[in-house]
C-alpha cells in the first residue's frame, strides 16, 4: 500500500472557517511554545489548553497566549469544545498522544518523529485510520516557500528524472545529550524531516540506507547511544540516490541546502541570511549572516501547517503530510540508525 502524499500545498490560500476550531497543545517546551504562539494568534483557531507535567511551563505558556494550562491530557481529550490537538510533547509521549487523540476523535498534527519506535508509529496510523480523525506529521519544511518552490519545480519535470539529491542540515547549537532517550536522538529528530522531504520529492520509495556517524561535537551524545555528526546515503526504488550530512553544530548558524540533481538540470536552494544587504570594501565583500537558528528559519512554515490544518479539518483539503508519511521516514530513521551500529547498509522494510 502506498500513501505518498505527493501534493503541493500552497501556504497561506486555506478558507478561514466560519467558527474557530477549539485546540489544545499538548507539550509546552521550544517546539510547543512556537505552536501555542501561532494557534493564540490564528484566524482559525481558540488555543484552549496547554497540557504538561512541568505544570510551570503549561501555566507560562497559557498565561502568554491563552488557554486553561493543565498537567494531564484528561480535561482536553474530555472537552466537546477542543477538536484540534497539537502533539509537541517528547517523542517519547507521541505515541501515546496520537492514540489518546484518535481514540478521543479529536483531529491532530503530531510532531515527527511520529512516535518512539515503529511499532509505535505503525500503531498511530492504524488507530487515526481507524477513527477517520484528519491527522498530519509535522513536517513543515515541506510548506517552507522555498522547498515547496523545489518540490513544484521537480514534480512539474523541469529537471527531467531525479537522479542524485543531497540535504545538508547542521544545527546552530547541540541540544542538552541527556535530551536524547527523550527526543530520539538526531538521526530519528532530524532525519525525519529530510528523510521525508527526500521521498516528498522523488515520489519513489527508499528502500536501503547506509550511515555513518559520529560525536565530533560532544562526546557525551555518546552515553546515550546518539552522535552528532553523520553521513548517509538512501537508495530508492526508481534508481535514485540521496546523501545526507547532519551535524549538531554550525557556529554561524542554521546550516541547511537542498540539491536536486535530474538528468535535464538542478535545483537548488541554500542557506537562508538575515537580510539581503552586502557591504562592498576595497577588499572584501561582507554579505548578512546566516539564520540564527531553525526557529527563524521556517518561522512561516509554521503558521502554514495551521493553515493548512484548519483547510483539512473544515473542507476535507488534504493535509500536507499523512502519518503514512511519518511512519515511510521513521522506516528510514530506524534503518540508519541500525546502520550506523552494526556499520553495514540496511535495507528498509516496506511497512507503510
Ligand atoms: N517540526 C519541527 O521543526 C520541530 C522542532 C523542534 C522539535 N520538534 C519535535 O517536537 C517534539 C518536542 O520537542 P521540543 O524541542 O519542544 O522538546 P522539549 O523537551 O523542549 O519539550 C517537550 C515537552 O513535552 C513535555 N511532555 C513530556 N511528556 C508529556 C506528556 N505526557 N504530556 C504533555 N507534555 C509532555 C515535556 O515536559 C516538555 O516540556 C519532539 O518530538 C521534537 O522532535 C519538531
Amino acid at each position: 500500500m502506498t500513501q505518498h502524499s505527493r501534493g503541493i500545498i500552497t501556504p497561506g490560500r486555506s478558507p478561514v472557517p466560519r467558527s474557530m476550531i477549539g485546540c489544545a497543545v499538548f507539550g509546552a517546551g521550544v517546539i510547543g511554545e512556537v505552536h501555542a504562539r501561532n494557534v493564540s494568534r490564528h484566524g482559525s483557531f481558540d488555543l484552549r489548553y496547554v497540557i504538561d507535567p512541568a505544570i510551570d511551563r503549561a501555566r507560562t505558556l497559557a498565561q502568554t497566549w491563552g488557554g486553561t494550562a493543565a498537567a494531564d491530557i484528561a480535561p482536553a481529550l474530555a472537552d466537546d469544545t477542543v477538536a484540534a490537538v497539537i502533539i509537541a510533547s517528547s517523542t517519547s509521549a507521541h505515541e501515546e498522544h496520537a492514540l489518546a487523540c484518535a481514540g478521543a476523535g479529536k483531529a491532530f498534527i503530531c510532531e515527527k518523529p511520529l512516535a518512539g519506535s515503529l511499532e509505535g508509529a505503525r500503531a498511530c496510523v492504524a488507530s487515526a485510520a481507524a477513527s477517520g480523525v484528519v491527522a498530519a506529521t509535522g513536517f513543515n519544511r515541506r510548506l517552507d516557500h522555498d522547498y515547496a518552490a523545489v518540490a513544484a519545480r521537480t514534480l512539474d519535470g523541469e529537471i527531467g528524472a531525479v537522479e542524485m539529491l543531497h540535504f545538508a542540515s547542521r544545527g546552530h547549537k547541540p541540544p542538552a545529550p541527556e535530551t536524547a532517550p527523550h527526543s530520539g536522538g538526531m538521526i530519528r529528530e532530524k532525519g525525519a524531516h529530510f528523510f521525508d522531504l527526500a521521498a516528498w520529492l522523488t515520489g519513489a520509495e527508499p528502500v536501503e540506507v547506509y550511515a555513518v556517524g559520529a560525536c565530533l561535537v560532544d562526546p557525551r551524545f555518546a552515553d546515550y547511544g546518539d552522535v552528532d555528526t553523520a553521513a548517509l546515503t538512501v537508495r530508492f526504488d526508481s534508481g535514485a540516490l540521496a546523501t545526507f550530512d547532519f551535524g549538531r553544530r554550525a557556529v554561524f548558524g542554521q546550516d541547511e541546502l537542498i540539491e536536486v540533481f535530474g538528468s535535464q538540470g538542478m535545483l537548488v536552494t541554500g542557506r537562508h541570511r538575515r537580510g539581503n544587504v552586502a557591504h562592498f570594501t576595497g577588499g572584501a565583500v561582507t554579505e548578512a549572516e546566516v539564520m540564527p537558528g531553525w526557529h527563524e528559519r521556517f518561522a512561516d512554515s509554521y503558521v502554514a501547517e495551521l493553515d493548512v490544518f484548519a483547510a483539512a479539518m473544515t473542507h476535507g483539503e488534504p493535509v500536507h503530510a499523512s502519518l503514512a508519511d511519518g511512519l515511510r521516514a521513521q522506516a528510514v530513521a530506524e534503518a540508519a540508525v541500525r546502520s550506523i551500529k552494526q556499520n553495514r547498509p540496511v535495507a528498509i522494510e516496506r511497512i507503510w
